[in-house]
C-alpha cells in the first residue's frame, strides 16, 4: 500500500522477513525496518503522530497459501485478543491527539465485529466501493 516502501520517515515494522516466489513466478519480499509483535511494541508511549495498522484479515488460510505468503494470518480462535492488544498498543505509541488508520478487510470477519472487540468508535471510515470489502478506519487519541 505505500507509494515508497523505504521512506526514511516511515518505521515499518512486522513479525517477518522472509522472499517468497508467489504462484506466477513473481518474488514477494517482506522486509520490515523492525521485526516486532504489534501486541507488544518496542517503542515508547507516545512517540508517534500516525501509526497505520493493517493486521491480517483471514483466519482460515493455509501457512503455504498464495493469501498467507502475501498477508499472513490471524490466529485460530485467539485473534479477537491479538487484534485488541495490537489495537491497544497502537494507542499507546500513539502521541496524544495523533491519528491511527486502521485497515480492515472482511472477507471473513465482518467490520462490526471488529469494532465490538476494540470497544472504540473510529470517527470516520472509508469504502472504495459497494462491492469493495476493504475498510479505513480513522482514529484519534485523546488528548490526555
Ligand atoms: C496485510 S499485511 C500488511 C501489508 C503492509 N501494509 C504492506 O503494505 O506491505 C499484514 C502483515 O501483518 C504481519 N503480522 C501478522 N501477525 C503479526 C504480529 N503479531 N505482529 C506484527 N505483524 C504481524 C504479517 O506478517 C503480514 O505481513
Amino acid at each position: 500500500m505505500w507509494f515508497d516502501k523505504h521512506n526514511p520517515n516511515v518505521i515499518f515494522q512486522d513479525i517477518r522477513e522472509d522472499d517468497y516466489v508467489l504462484c506466477d513466478g513473481r518474488t514477494f519480499s517482506v522486509k520490515p525496518d523492525i521485526i516486532a509483535d504489534f501486541r507488544s511494541m518496542p517503542y515508547p508511549d507516545n512517540s508517534f503522530y500516525l501509526v497505520v495498522f493493517d493486521p491480517p484479515h483471514m483466519d482460515n488460510s493455509n501457512d503455504n497459501s498464495y493469501m498467507a505468503q502475501k498477508y499472513g494470518t490471524l490466529r485460530r480462535f485467539k485473534w479477537q485478543d491479538d487484534l485488541k492488544q495490537g489495537f491497544n498498543q497502537c494507542m499507546r505509541v500513539l502521541k496524544p491527539n495523533g491519528i491511527l488508520i486502521f485497515k480492515w478487510n472482511e472477507t471473513r470477519i465482518p467490520l462490526s465485529r471488529i469494532l465490538e472487540i476494540i470497544e472504540i468508535q473510529p470517527l470516520f471510515c472509508h469504502k472504495s466501493g459497494k462491492s469493495s470489502k476493504t475498510h479505513w478506519l480513522c482514529f484519534m487519541k485523546e488528548a490526555q
